[in-house]
C-alpha cells in the first residue's frame, strides 16, 4: 500500500513516502542520511505522548538513538521564545552540521523545527514526520519553515526543503473528527484548483476516507502530494503558480484575524469556506458556472464540514472590516488583493484584477445568509 512522490528540485530532491506503519520504520528510511546513528527530534507534548514512543522503537531497531524536545501543543507556540527554546536546545545537544534534526508533529512543529534547522549552524537537514491530514497534505512538503509576528502569521521564516518527508496514514487515526476534516479541507483544494476527476474521486470516497478506509486515505494524501510537489517543482519561491495553493485563503486569513485565530475556526475550515467563497465570487464574475459553488458547497455539507459564514459560532465584522483585514494579508501586492478564482472545477488561476464591490458583495450576502439562519 506504500507510495512514494518525488519532488524534483535538483540537489535538494526528496521523497515524500507515504502509507501506513511508517514511524515502526523510520530507522532504516532515515539511516542511508545519517553520518552518525543519533538524530534530534522536535515534537509537540500532545503528539509525545501518542507516537513518540512508536518512533523512538523505530529508530532504536535500525541502531538510532535519539534525543527529543516536546513543545507546548498549539499554534502560540510558533513564537520567538520557543523557536529560541528550540535552537538552544539543538545547540545544546551538540547537534553538528552534518546531523538531522526530525519534526514530528503537526504544521506548527513542522514549520518551527524546519526554520529552526534552516538557521541552526547556517542551516542542517531535517526530515518530516508530519501526524496531522494538513501536514501531511500540504505544510510538510514544499520547504516553506518559519513561525509568526505580533503583526500576522508566518511573517518571519526561510525556504528550508525537507531531505525526506513520512507520512504515516495510521497516525491519522488518533486524530479527532474536526481536526480530521479540517485536514480534508486541504485536500478538497488540490482537486478544485487543479483535478476535477480527483474532486470527483473525493465526492465518492471522501466518506470512506474520513471513516478510516486506509486504503483511499493513501491514495487520498499521494494524490494530493503529488499535485503539491508538481507545482512547488515549477515554482518553490512562490513567483507565479504555487499561489495556486492558496485557493480559499484570501478570504480564509481575513476569518482568521476576525475570529482571533482561535479555536472557532481552523485553518482549514476557514480555507474551505474560503474556497466555497471564492467559487461564489467567480461565478459572480460569469468566470464559472453558476452550478460550481453549488457543488463545493453540497461536498462540504456531506462531510459534515464548515460550509459558509453561518457555520463560524460567534460574531463577525461586516463586509467592508472583511475587506479591510484582506488588504493586510502579506499576498497583497503592491495594495492589489491577489486572488485565485476559478474558471470551473479544477481550474484555479491566480489574478489581481477583481472588483473590490464584488468581493465585498459575496461577503454581504454570505453574512446576510447567516443572520436568517
Ligand atoms: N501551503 C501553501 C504552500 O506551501 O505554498
Amino acid at each position: 500500500m506504500h507510495q512514494s512522490v518525488h519532488v524534483e528540485l535538483g540537489e535538494r530532491s526528496y521523497d515524500v513516502e507515504i502509507g501506513p506503519d511508517l514511524l515502526p520504520q523510520a530507522g532504516v528510511r532515515i539511516a542511508p542520511l545519517l553520518p552518525r546513528p543519533r538524530v534530534a527530534v522536535i515534537t509537540d507534548e500532545t503528539v509525545a505522548a501518542l507516537h513518540l514512543e512508536a518512533l523512538r522503537d523505530g529508530l532504536g531497531s535500525a541502531g538510532i538513538e535519539m534525543t527529543s524536545l516536546a513543545l507546548p501543543a498549539g499554534e502560540a507556540t510558533k513564537s520567538w521564545p520557543q523557536f529560541e527554546r528550540a535552537v538552544e536546545w539543538l545547540l545544546s545537544e551538540k547537534v553538528e552540521r552534518r546531523d538531522v534534526v526530525v519534526a514530528l508533529g503537526g504544521g506548527v512543529i513542522g514549520d518551527l523545527a524546519g526554520f529552526a534547522a534552516a538557521v541552526l549552524r547556517r542551516g542542517v537537514r531535517f526530515v518530516q514526520i508530519p501526524t496531522s491530514l494538513l501536514a501531511q497534505v500540504d505544510s510538510s512538503v514544499g520547504g516553506k519553515t518559519g513561525i509568526n509576528a505580533p503583526q500576522g502569521k508566518n511573517l518571519i521564516g526561510a525556504f528550508h526543503q525537507p531531505s525526506l518527508v513520512l507520512a504515516d496514514t495510521s497516525v491519522l487515526s488518533t486524530l479527532n473528527a474536526r481536526d480530521f476534516l479540517a485536514g480534508y479541507g486541504e485536500v478538497v483544494k488540490y482537486g478544485l484548483l487543479g483535478d476535477e476527476d480527483f474532486f470527483e474521486w473525493l465526492e465518492a470516497n471522501g466518506p470512506a476516507l474520513s471513516s478510516g478506509n486506509m486504503s483511499a486515505r493513501v491514495q487520498a494524501v499521494t494524490r494530493s502530494v503529488q499535485m503539491k510537489a508538481d507545482i512547488v517543482a515549477r515554482d518553490e519561491t512562490e513567483q507565479g503558480d504555487r499561489a495556486l495553493l492558496n485557493l480559499g485563503h484570501t478570504f480564509c486569513h481575513a476569518l482568521e484575524a476576525a475570529t482571533g485565530y482561535s479555536d472557532r475556526l481552523l485553518h482549514g475550515e476557514g480555507v474551505a469556506i474560503g474556497y466555497a467563497l471564492a467559487f461564489e465570487l467567480s461565478a459572480r464574475l460569469g468566470l464559472c458556472a453558476q452550478e460550481d459553488p453549488s457543488r463545493v458547497r453540497a461536498h462540504l455539507r456531506a462531510m459534515g464540514m464548515k460550509t459558509d459564514l453561518a457555520d463560524i459560532p460567534g460574531d463577525l465584522p461586516d463586509a467592508a472590516a472583511l475587506v479591510a483585514l484582506m488588504a493586510q494579508d502579506k499576498k497583497v501586492v503592491d495594495g492589489q488583493l491577489r486572488f485565485i478564482l476559478a474558471r470551473g472545477i479544477g481550474e484555479a488561476f491566480v489574478t489581481s484584477d477583481v472588483p473590490q464591490e464584488a468581493v465585498a458583495s459575496v461577503l454581504q450576502d454570505a453574512l446576510a445568509n447567516r443572520r436568517s439562519n
